[in-house]
Formats: structure tokens, sequence, C-alpha cells
């Protein structure tokens, strides 16, 4: 009886063991990829809310901020930026140790993983950075390095369409940025809140896409930044960032 309780359920955890370890993997096996984040971005430290973390993104001196876009050989480099929402999030966590310190956190829609990397210098205990673009994890690890941390878990599957694992905290930054996307979110955290009790923060500068989503009436302001000028100039419209705690009750 006990057997046929518990084997499919082993079975289902060894696959995820399997899928999550091909995936870290796939990752970390992308000499290619690297060489190619690595020539065409810039190391930015001191030009975002978290000063004290270095990334690689796009600037004026990279050779596709004026190359034709065609040439570009992956899809959109998201994580070639440091969105506003993400800066938000990276700056509570940093000011604030104590909400991701030991806790198994989940990065959803890392883009260059400041967010991931500021639950980890904050002393989260295992953090798995997700995005469904394969060069964005890669971009991820290589900040990572640059930060002197550990490379970490890092999960292209769309999670958003799977059953939630029990994160203690998944972090959202600028990721209600298109309607349909936004739906789904809602629903999954929902149940990632309701099944397993997870806390969830949302970062994000504002947009119109989020303000009118109906999730925002169950956000509670954890904090609010004001815009370095230098972003405030990238994100033209954009002066402030805020922290969301989401709590569907
Ligand atoms: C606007 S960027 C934000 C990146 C980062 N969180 C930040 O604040 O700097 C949105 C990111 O979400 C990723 N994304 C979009 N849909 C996703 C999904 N269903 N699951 C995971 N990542 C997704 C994109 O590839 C992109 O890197």
């Amino acid at each position: 009886m006990a057997g046929g309780l518990f084997t499919p359920l082993l079975f289902r955890d060894a696959l995820r063991v399997i899928r999550l370890f091909c995936r870290r993997l796939h990752c970390e096996s992308q000499p290619d990829t690297k060489r190619f984040i690595t020539e065409n971005t810039e190391i930015v430290q001191g030009r975002s809310l978290t000063p004290e973390i270095s990334l690689r993104l796009f600037t004026p001196k990279c050779r596709f901020w004026t190359e034709r876009p065609e040439l570009w050989p992956f899809p959109e480099p998201f994580w070639a930026i440091y969105w506003p929402g993400g800066q938000a999030l990276a700056r509570y966590l940093l000011n604030n140790p104590a909400v991701s310190k030991g806790k198994r956190v989940l990065d959803l829609g890392c883009g260059c993983g400041a967010s991931a990397i500021a639950a980890r210098l904050s002393g989260a205990e295992d953090v798995v950075a997700n995005d469904i673009d394969p060069v964005a994890v890669i971009a991820t690890q290589i900040n990572c390095e640059l930060n002197g941390l550990e490379p970490l878990s890092c999960v292209t599957e769309n999670m958003i369409c799977s059953e939630p694992d029990n994160w203690d905290l998944i972090l959202l930054g600028d990721m209600f940025y298109d309607e349909s996307l936004a739906d789904c979110l809602h629903k999954w955290l929902h149940t990632c809140i309701k099944v397993h009790g997870t806390q969830v923060l949302i970062g994000d500068p504002g947009r119109a896409q989020f303000e009118s989503h109906s999730i925002k009436k169950l956000l509670h302001k954890q904090a609010r930044f004001e815009l370095p000028d230098s972003v405030k100039e990238e994100n033209y419209g954009l002066t402030s960032s805020t922290v969301w705690s989401y709590r569907p009750d």
C-alpha cells in the first residue's frame, strides 16, 4: 500500500532532480555563449540602486548598441538590462537580510540575476534562478562569478505552468509587463501561497500593465526607492520603484 503511494512520488522527485541536473549542466557547458556575452557587454557597477553588485550589461560602449539588430544571434536580451523592478527588489533584500536569510528562494524571470545574487549575498540557503531564456541563466552565472559567488542553480523551464515547489520566497522583478503573463503569474502565485505558504515579493516601477492589473489590490507596499538619475534617463518617465508583498487574503 505504502509502496503504491510513495513510488510515484519518489519517481517524480527523481525525475525532477535529473531534470535540474541536466539543466545545470546545460547552463554551465556553453563556452561560446559565455564568450559572446563577455565580448558584447560591459561590467557595470555603481549606476543602479545596488552599487555593491557588479553586472555585465549593455552600454553605449557595446557593439550591439549601434549594430544592426538582425545580427544579434539570440532572443531579445532582456538579461542585458538591470530593470528598475529588479533593482528595487535587490536593494530591499540587501537592506533587509532577514527576509531571505536561510530561505529557499526562487528568482522567477531572473534576467541578469541581480535579485538572485542579492538573496544569496543576504544569506539565502538555496537560490534558484529561473528564466525561459537560456542565455539569461548563463548571464546570471557570469554575474554570480563576477560577485565572488558560487554558481547558482538555474532552470529554464516555464515554471508558471508547472506544479509549484515549496519555495519559502519567490522574487519577481519587473515581470508584470505583459497582460497575459501577469494573469498566469497571478494564478500560479496564488497557488504557491495557498499550497506552500510561500512569501511573494514583486518589484515594479509603476508600469501601466501592473498598475491596472487585478493583483494590485492584493499587494502590500514594503519599500519605495527613488531611482538614480542614470536609471531615470534610461527609463523615460519612471522615477521610483516599489517592492510589494502579495498576500491574497
Ligand atoms: C523585464 S525582464 C526582468 C529581469 C529581472 N527580473 C530584472 O528585474 O532585472 C523579464 C524577464 O522575464 C523572463 N521571462 C518572461 N516570461 C517568463 C516565464 N514565463 N518564466 C520565466 N521567465 C520569464 C524574460 O526572459 C526576461 O528575462
